[in-house]
């Protein structure tokens, strides 16, 4: 798949910036995924000595830098979920010099869309030192971090070339959310069983969709909220504050607009101090359990004068809510979600002035320590 290129790969056509490109390209993404790594009668395609390998782990490492570390947390839940195995995130720059405390049976997994980045390689230099298994997940097919760790896994996502990264993230959390459920079914786990990941991944691929397809909203919402704004918050409570993560990285790489992903309970706990007339709050509401909540902490930065967005799926909307998606699948609400997040990102940008798919100071795969 995907492995001979053609010119509609590396050029952007109509498309003024490659990530107004690369944003549209993810529900096909989605849906090239699922077809390659499972078959029509349901059987996964991953390598069974990998299953077998994760199978006897009793922890996953999961180590990322930038927006694959974000992706990580967006599959969390459902990998434990589904497989029973507790999975732990860390920040490569963090554990390159130090492991974490590791249990009996470590199975660590990179993901990197470059397979490139000198921080991650830091750490599978350590992990294979310590002759530990690991997988890598990654976009780029014979990349360093794909030829030294034991196992590989393609995200077939065809190259990306805006510095910020959008269909890497939502191939991420679904080959994450793929490898989830053929480990849980290796290990005989309703909770995997129960899990109908082709028919859900097309659904979520339809919700982004209809985003997309409506991405006019947000441009015209974006030319009045962010054009000026110093600062702005993204709020949510588990999937959403993930969610948040991503979208406030987003945010502050291409736009310099001072952005924070903050988990929307802890605000009040000195954060909502920074909260004045005119302070844009994106709130994030998908999540069941917790989607109430939020919004009783998005009523209080409203009280303090904050402009708030809310992006809601449609189980939780209320009519006032400025963006309604479909509603999806727990699991995978972080790939629709992600998605006008990506777009505030790119409007704030293209509103400002600034060059969308080349941001200052930062560069697409970072070959330093
Ligand atoms: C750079 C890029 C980010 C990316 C990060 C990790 O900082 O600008 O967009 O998320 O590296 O890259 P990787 O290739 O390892 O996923």
């Amino acid at each position: 798949f995907v492995t001979q290129l053609d010119a509609s790969d590396t050029e952007k056509g109509m498309y003024p910036f490659y990530m107004l490109k690369e944003i549209d390209e993810q529900p096909a993404v989605l849906r090239r995924l699922a077809q390659t790594y499972v078959t029509e009668d349901g059987q996964t395609t991953i390598d069974d000595a990998l299953l077998t390998h994760m199978s006897q782990s009793d922890r996953i490492y999961v180590v990322a830098c930038g927006t694959s570390y974000n992706a990580g947390w967006a599959t969390k839940h459902a990998i434990e979920t589904m497989t029973g195995i507790p999975v732990e995130l860390h920040v490569s720059s963090e554990v390159g010099y130090r492991l974490p405390m590791l249990s009996k049976h470590p199975f660590f997994i990179f993901l990197t869309q470059s397979g490139e980045t000198a921080d991650s390689r830091q750490v599978l230099v350590k992990v294979n030192e310590l002759n530990l298994p690991a997988l890598t997940i990654t976009n780029v097919a014979g990349s360093t971090l794909s030829r030294e760790a034991t196992y590989t896994l393609l995200l077939h996502a065809g190259p990306e070339i805006a510095v910020a990264s959008t269909k890497a993230y939502t191939a991420q959390v679904t080959l994450m959310n793929l490898l989830g459920k053929a480990l849980g079914m290796k290990l005989d786990r309703q909770e995997a069983r129960d899990f109908d990941i082709v028919h859900e991944l097309g659904l979520a691929a339809n919700a982004m969709d209809t985003i997309i397809n409506e991405k006019e909203v947000i441009d015209q919402a974006m030319a009045q909220l962010l054009e000026t704004t110093r600062n702005a918050f993204y709020i949510g409570r588990g999937a959403d504050y993930y969610v948040a993560m991503e979208a406030a990285l987003k945010l502050k790489e291409i736009s310099y607009i001072q952005t924070e992903g903050f988990a929307a309970g802890e605000l009040k706990h000195g954060t909502i101090a920074l909260i004045e007339e005119g302070t844009p709050v994106f709130g994030l509401i998908t999540d069941t359990l917790t989607g109430p909540h939020t919004r009783g902490n998005l009523k209080e930065v409203e009280s303090r004068g904050a402009n708030t967005f809310v992006i809601a799926s449609e189980a939780l909307a209320k009519e006032s809510d400025q963006l309604v998606m479909a509603n999806v699948h727990e699991f995978l609400t972080p790939l629709v979600t992600v998605v006008p997040t990506q777009l505030i990102a790119y409007y704030a940008s293209l509103h400002r002035g600034y060059d969308v798919d080349k941001p200052r100071n930062l560069a697409k795969a970072v070959t330093v320590e």
